[in-house]
């Protein structure tokens, strides 16, 4: 462990800053090794500081070296101010000044991606949530909301495209022949929105009217051989521009929007004002390169930065506690985004679906954390999927709550009110509160309290009296520092369904209806449905209605019967995992007392008429085929054991597959794609069910399945059907997987983000050796541990593979410490992210629970990062 343990931050300690900055003035002498920044900052004390004396400090990194300060035009001698633990402290100020600051960073060593930084060829930032400080000394903090003008200075023959926020509003030669070019954000900003590019970039152009008739320049850069890959994330752009003015009001306001894609980027993209930077896995796409998949994430995310532009700039937050204000907000934007434009039941399914495999596991372990945290070591840390997907949750019960059009006054309102300002999650709850005129107060809780809460429902049905009653109690488990839990509101959307697979109409609150929203807010409650004409089978959180874990005793009969009765389609889906869930957990069992795996299954019955039913949606049908993933089934279980959980799928797979073969065989051959490829709903339906069931034809063993998959990869025109069949040709180990997998590599090499694909079905793939393979992996020219995409493929790859990650003897773990101690003071955000799977060491089985809690031991004596010090010694404890 490192010297001095780093300290945590509070929420309750909040205070306005000492200091405002309203103009910030920038010029970067761009250099590989040597770039100079020199920033003139217009300070003035905040009025609403109570310390009027206070003196100046601010934020800086240790990779940051100041060559001299000024305040006005005097230069500070040494003595006039202070530099140490990364601040740089300035006692005596006058209460307004012009503060000149020249520093020098060095871009090529920069391997944290945070601040100033090279990527192949290209210069670019990264300032979200404290990377500002590493370009120069600032008011690091998302309160202090500035005027920026940015000038860069290049050797315009490497770097024709320089770019900054706003408008470009200056370029010119300086003495010594160099380009230099001036940009100009009108909007107040913090400095995490500050974004810089420079390189030889190629652009795609496109314009975009908004809806009070301004002209939008539309901006994409790549490097020159991914320009062909942009299209589709700029008609994606279009349709988010135009859906945000349709569904919130919401109009763009520069008169230029770009988007740069960069190889090396630590997360998804980023939302700089008027200047996104992407990781090129979320911008790229190409039918022969990309799949289905990826289409939708590029989709999604080039909303999802686009959306920021409201919720996050215009409006952003006060400090980095209120992270999710913007992030539940925006993916909440995002998600409703991709539903109206697809299947809003599928885009459902898979968001719950991500949700309950990997939220319910952080909110289960460790790290477990309130959408508003109260504190926080690192706050890279808290980029995370309690804020991001379990706070999304959060804004959609309050849409829930207050109905669409209710939800959009109060999404006005916030904007009107707090347009220009950094505010707080009460403030959004306020809005909506004032708009509506509603009470949110014990709604509140879910911004305050951590862990998922279990709602225990039994039910009773009176024949006499026609009434059916559902006893709810709530009860929310204890989570680190939260021993004790208060009850939640919490939004339950039910409906009845009867014998004949019918809707029951009822009677509640002296409606008649047939779906109701419960107000489940206290410990326990009773809930009387009146005028029932027969013993319904209760249809509960309707669409997810809710972030709860649900206990219902449901029989395998009554789940067959939602799973194709249910008017609520999410809710057909959720019976049928149920159901699977069932089936495999009871086969885990099975396997741990050393019994033969059960050979009936009720799965079988429920698939067969699935797949005759031709009415119903592929995409649906594709989905419900997929049994419940192994990391879901680890979620669910007290005590995980990888080698049970992965035996007792792989039984039921070929159970189904051996059982279904023919109508799998009949679905695949009906379920070809002839028209050139497009990722539309209808086609990424289609081909999503025929590679469903190709796998389960191919896993069942038949010869005819075997040649129908070869000859898939080979006459696939598209990555979507290609990578399908790859994968299930390795996966099932049919004889021609060494040489296609070395195939698919020549085909693809120049292609880098195809190559992580390969990547990381090498890594996840059963092999004898596997530590081996991936040590070879690691070595292999084409993998490059500088660039995270590239890293994270290999060690996703690696999660996945059972046999070899959870090696009884240790190695797997061991391997992955390895990988965390190199890249702790490299990356440390990377390798913070790669310690997740080991901080679920106390649910594991006894013997590998030891193995992961030494590996995290070994990794706590080193001198670590923040980052990797906040998530070990929170696992350890
Ligand atoms: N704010 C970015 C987003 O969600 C995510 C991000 C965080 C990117 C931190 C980089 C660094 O859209
Ligand atoms: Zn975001």
């Amino acid at each position: 462990m490192s010297e001095q343990t780093p300290a945590a931050v509070f929420l309750k300690d909040y205070k306005v800053p000492d200091f405002l900055i309203d103009k910030t003035e920038l010029t970067f002498d761009l250099d590989e090794t040597q770039t100079v920044v020199t920033s003139r900052l217009h300070i003035r004390r905040n009025p609403e500081s109570d310390a009027a004396t206070a003196p100046l400090i601010l934020d800086g990194g240790e990779d940051v070296k100041l060559i001299g300060v000024a305040i006005d035009k005097y230069e500070l001698p040494k003595e006039e101010y202070n530099v140490s633990n990364d601040k740089l402290v300035i006692t005596a100020t006058p209460d307004a000044f012009i503060l000149t600051c020249e520093t020098l960073i060095e871009p090529q060593n920069n391997t944290r991606l945070e601040g100033l930084y090279r990527s192949s060829s290209m210069f670019c930032t990264q300032c979200e949530a404290e990377g500002f400080r590493h370009i120069t000394y600032y008011l690091d903090r998302p309160d202090v909301m500035s005027v920026f003008t940015t000038t860069i200075i290049a050797d315009e023959s490497r770097y024709p495209v320089m770019l900054s926020n706003g408008n470009e509003i200056e370029r010119g030669k300086t003495e010594d022949g160099k380009t230099f070019v001036t940009w100009h954000d009108p909007f107040k900003k913090p400095a995490y929105l500050f974004a810089l590019v420079a390189g030889d970039l190629e652009v795609l152009n496109d314009t975009f009217t908004t809806m009070s008739g301004r002209d939008v320049a539309l901006k994409i850069f790549t490097e020159k051989h991914n320009i062909d890959k942009v299209d589709f994330a700029m008609d994606s752009l279009k349709r988010s521009m135009k859906w945000d003015e349709e569904v919130y009001g919401r109009e763009y306001d520069l008169d230029i929007f770009m988007i740069v894609a960069v190889d090396d980027f630590n997360m998804g993209a980023m939302e700089n004002k008027g200047l996104n930077i992407f990781n090129s896995s979320c911008l790229l796409a190409s039918p022969e390169t990309t799949t289905d998949d990826a289409y939708l994430r590029v989709e999604a995310v080039v909303a999802h930065e686009y959306f920021h532009n409201w919720s996050g700039n215009r409006v952003t937050c006060r400090d980095w506690f209120q992270l999710s204000l913007k992030e539940g907000f925006t993916v909440f934007r995002d998600q409703s985004f991709s539903a109206d434009t697809h299947s809003d039941v599928v885009k459902r399914v898979e968001d719950v679906s991500f949700l309950k495999t990997a939220q319910f596991a952080e909110d289960a372990g460790p790290m477990a954390h309130p959408i508003r945290p109260a504190s926080f070591i690192e706050i890279s840390n808290f980029y995370t999927l309690t804020i991001y997907e379990k706070g999304a949750e959060v804004v959609r019960m309050i849409h829930t709550l207050l109905g669409a059009d209710g939800f959009r006054k109060g999404s006005d309102l916030y904007f009107e009110r707090h347009d220009g300002q950094a505010v707080t999650c009460d403030d959004f709850v306020s809005a909506m509160e004032d708009a509506n005129g509603v009470d949110l107060t014990q709604f509140k809780r879910w911004y305050s309290q951590a862990g998922t809460p279990i709602l225990n429902v039994t039910d009773s049905y009176n024949e006499t009296t026609q009434t059916y009653t559902l006893n709810v109690s709530q009860m929310t488990p204890p989570t680190p520092n939260q021993p004790t839990k208060l009850a939640l509101h919490i939004p339950v959307r039910a409906g009845l369904i009867g014998p004949d697979n019918q809707p029951l109409s009822f009677t509640v609150d002296g409606k008649e209806q047939t779906e109701v929203v419960l107000h489940v807010n206290q410990a326990e409650q009773t809930f009387i449905f009146e005028n029932v004409a027969s013993r319904p089978v209760p249809s509960l959180l309707r669409g997810f209605s809710a972030p709860v874990k649900l206990d219902y005793g449901y029989t395998t009969d009554q789940l067959l019967q939602l799973m194709s009765g249910d008017v609520d389609g999410f809710n057909r889906w959720s019976a049928s995992q149920q159901l699977a869930v069932n089936e495999l957990l009871n086969c885990v069992q099975q396997y741990q007392a050393g019994k033969d795996l059960t050979e009936e299954s009720s799965l079988v019955s429920g698939f067969e008429s699935l797949l005759a039913d031709s009415t119903l949606d592929s995409a649906m049908v594709a989905l419900i085929l997929s049994l419940p993933s192994q990391a879901y089934l680890s979620e669910l279980s007290g005590v995980i054991d990888p080698h049970a959980i992965k035996a007792a799928r792989k039984h039921l797979r070929l159970l189904i597959a051996s059982s279904l073969e023919k109508e799998f065989k009949k679905i695949y051959e009906a379920n070809t794609v002839t028209d050139a490829y497009q990722a539309s709903a209808g086609q990424i339906a289609k081909r999503s069910l025929k590679n469903a069931a190709l796998s389960y034809w191919v896993a069942s063993g038949n010869d005819e399945a075997k040649s129908a998959v070869v000859r898939q990869y080979r006459n696939a025109d598209n990555m979507t059907d290609q990578f399908s069949a790859l994968s299930i040709i390795v996966n099932n180990q049919l004889a021609e997987a060494d040489d296609l997998m070395s195939a698919f590599f020549e085909q693809w090499k120049h292609e880098s983000l195809v190559v992580n694909k390969w990547l990381m079905l090498s890594a996840s793939r059963e092999q004898e050796n596997g530590l081996v393979q991936i040590k070879e992996l690691m070595e292999h020219p084409y993998f490059d541990i500088k660039n995270p995409n590239k890293l994270r493929a290999v060690i996703g790859g690696l999660g996945q593979n059972v046999e070899t990650f959870h090696n009884l003897d240790g190695s797997g773990y061991a391997f992955l410490a390895d990988q965390i101690i190199l890249m702790n003071k490299r990356n440390p955000q990377i390798a913070s992210r790669l310690c997740t799977p080991l901080t679920r060491w106390k649910r594991m089985e006894s013997r590998l629970s030891e193995k992961m809690k030494s590996q995290l031991e070994r990794i706590a004596s080193q001198d670590l990062s923040k980052d990797v010090y906040e998530v070990v010694s929170k696992s350890l404890a």
